[in-house]
């Protein structure tokens, strides 16, 4: 059984659907859920599903993204996970510690990479006229928002989109996308999966 830590910075939705999905024949089960804001409501939701929790504030580590890290690194650590999923979670990660979990480190981003790496993705979805976006399941690499491609889901654009309304739609898709690439992951697959 692989054993899976999620980061986080919100509201979970993600982990918490990847959470419900690892029972039964699932060759994962989840082990910790950590958060860099201890106000992220995901935790709790994390907690009520009796999954241990850990929270390391950022903002306790001005400027020094390395003692963050190495704070994260104790709970993370301590809880033996094979696989690393970031749901959420927006922090920059050092190329150090990327390469310490490479291969077994996946992230959701909200675009259809290779296009909108970084934030704001739906707005610039709809500043470009594009008439689909969507989510990417990938491998973290040290470069942001670029690793090997597991999944990709695609939602149309429909007229009068705002940010929030395309956000939404693809938050929706992505609920389905991360748990099926999670699964095909922990069981060895890492065929890119296009739902
Ligand atoms: C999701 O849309 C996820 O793709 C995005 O943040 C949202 C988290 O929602 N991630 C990124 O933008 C990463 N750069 P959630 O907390 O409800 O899962």
């Amino acid at each position: 059984m692989k054993r899976v830590a999620i980061l986080i910075s919100g509201g979970g939705s993600n982990m918490l659907r990847l959470v419900e999905d690892m029972t039964g024949d699932h060759p994962a089960r989840p082990v910790l859920v950590a958060s860099n804001d201890p106000a992220a409501g995901g935790l709790d939701k994390a907690a009520a599903k009796g999954i241990a929790t850990a929270a390391v504030d950022h903002r306790e580590f001005p400027r020094d993204r390395a003692g963050f890290e190495a704070a994260l690194l104790k709970p993370l650590l301590a809880a033996e996970p094979d696989i690393i999923c970031l749901a959420g979670f927006m922090r920059i990660l050092t190329p150090g510690f990327v390469t310490r979990f490479s291969g077994r480190m996946l992230n959701i981003h909200p675009s259809l990479l290779p296009k909108y790496q970084g934030l704001d993705t739906h707005a610039r979805a709809l500043a470009a006229g594009d008439a689909e976006a969507g989510a990417t399941v990938h491998e973290v690499t040290p470069e942001l928002d670029s690793g090997p491609i597991l999944g990709q889901v695609r939602v149309p654009v429909l007229p009068g989109d705002t940010p929030q309304a395309l956000a939404a739609r693809v938050l929706e898709q992505e609920h389905r996308l991360y748990p099926a690439v999670l699964r095909r992951f922990a069981a060895g697959n890492r065929t890119p999966l296009i739902l």
